[in-house]
């Protein structure tokens, strides 16, 4: 059946179909009204904070050229996750569409009533070997992953150590739990060993992303194990940023710190480096999956991954599994950039990661400065207060393994010319 023959053969009337989208109203009763009133009030107050957030409409695949609807030609991108350009990689395409002939477009089911092909069972032991674990669970993002590991394990007996820079979903996933919570200043050892020492949780657990996504920086893995080891704690990181291109073979921020096979529990995505689809998993010791398996409520209570998606993450793990070129080209192609834009007297934040923020410290410097680059050209995003602390305003950058040199010299050739102009160098 056409769409167009769907449209005629509902039994809603034609009438609705003829309004545009955006005059459609289906109800106007007075609570209707009331609501709209009080959602329109939030709006224009996020409005009026300049904090509204407008999308950009891509009508390209996600890729370093990229074509925006409202600009001429293509753009270069340096704004996505995509840090080993595998998003329109053409072989994992091909492979994900294999997948879907053979096993359709979905399951229409939780994993634990029908919803379990043998491929989810394929990419989690993909997963594991890729990350040396016991076992994975797949997710439907690495978001539910972390809305659902803390409340599934942890008892008002237990005892939660979160960086306070750590990433919404880990945030959202500890309310969720019944454990003790404490937050510990960013990346302050001090801070999280007092905590550790007062503490007298049946479980501790020291939570924190491996890379902090707007900075771009590293979280010190080596000592928050030295303290697990001496007050006795599990050590959990979000390795989003992290997995497949960070550490010399991409393993993580494990990997990065020589720490290899130490962290107690990694959750990570599918989403940004892994071909950038979907999905999320926790990786770690058999019993925990077991269990997580059993009570984790996003696993629980939704769909499972479709099989386009997991043929994309099993396509690209077993790209990683036997090369690491990528890893080293977008190690390479982000200490050209961050090099040349050193020498020229900008300060980029962060540790030798892809994430490489051009600190500007004003707002609307930042955003006059991401709309001159935009004129020519280059794709890339101002970040300001709330999203950053005030002061800290900042252009983003991305590096990728798919930026060729000559991408990456347009984008610091640009950074230059409109730095000057600016003021800024
Ligand atoms: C550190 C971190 N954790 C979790 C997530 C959520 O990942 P997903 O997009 O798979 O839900 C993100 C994505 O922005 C992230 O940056």
């Amino acid at each position: 059946m056409t769409m167009s023959s769907l449209k005629y053969t509902t039994y809603l009337p034609k009438s609705i179909f003829s309004i545009s989208p955006g005059k459609r109203s289906l109800s106007n009763t007075s609570a209707s009204k009331q609501f709209r009133s009080i959602l329109q009030k939030q709006i224009d107050d996020i409005k009026s904070a300049g904090t509204y957030k407008n999308e950009r409409i891509i009508t390209s695949s996600q890729s370093t050229a990229i074509s925006v609807k409202g600009s001429k030609g293509s753009i270069l991108n340096f704004c996505a996750n995509n840090y080993l350009g595998l998003s329109n990689n053409q072989e994992i395409i091909q492979f994900s569409k294999e997948m879907m002939e053979s096993y359709g477009c979905g399951l229409s089911s939780v994993r634990f009533i029908c919803g379990t092909q043998d491929i989810h069972k394929t990419l989690e032991n993909k997963i594991s070997q890729f990350h040396g674990r016991e076992d994975t669970i797949l997710y439907a993002s690495c978001f539910d992953a972390n809305a659902g590991i803390f409340e599934a394990i942890l008892t008002p007996d237990d005892a939660v150590f979160s960086d306070e820079l750590n990433h919404a979903s880990i945030i959202d996933g500890i309310r969720l739990c019944k454990a003790k919570k404490s937050r510990y200043q960013h990346r302050n050892m001090d801070d999280l060993e007092q905590q550790l020492k007062a503490s007298d949780g049946r479980i501790k657990m020291i939570v924190t992303d491996g890379v902090f996504s707007m900075d771009g920086n590293v979280a010190p893995l080596t000592d928050i194990c030295k303290l697990a080891d001496k007050y006795n704690a599990l050590v959990f990181v979000d390795e989003c940023h992290a997995t497949g291109f960070f550490g010399e073979s991409g393993r993580g921020t494990e990997e990065f710190h020589g720490l290899l096979g130490r962290i107690d529990i990694i959750n990570s995505t599918l989403g940004k480096a892994l071909g950038g689809a979907s999905g999320g998993y926790t990786t770690g010791p058999k019993q925990l999956i077991d269990l997580l398996r059993q009570k984790s409520r996003p696993y629980l209570f939704s769909n499972s991954l479709p099989p386009a998606v997991v043929g994309t993450g099993i396509k690209v793990i077993d790209m990683l599994l036997s090369s690491s070129q990528l890893t080293r080209k977008v190690q390479s192609n982000t200490k050209r950039f961050r090099t040349t834009m050193t020498k020229a007297g900008f300060t980029i934040a962060g540790m030798d990661h892809p994430i490489s923020p051009v600190m500007l410290y004003d707002a609307k410097l930042a955003s006059d400065f991401a709309d001159e680059m935009l004129k020519r050209g280059i794709y890339v995003i101002g970040f300001s207060y709330p999203v950053v602390p005030k002061d800290k305003a900042r252009i983003r950058v991305q590096i990728s393994a798919a930026h060729t040199e000559d991408e990456i010299d347009q984008c610091t050739d640009a950074f230059i010319q409109v730095g000057k102009q600016l003021g800024v160098i």
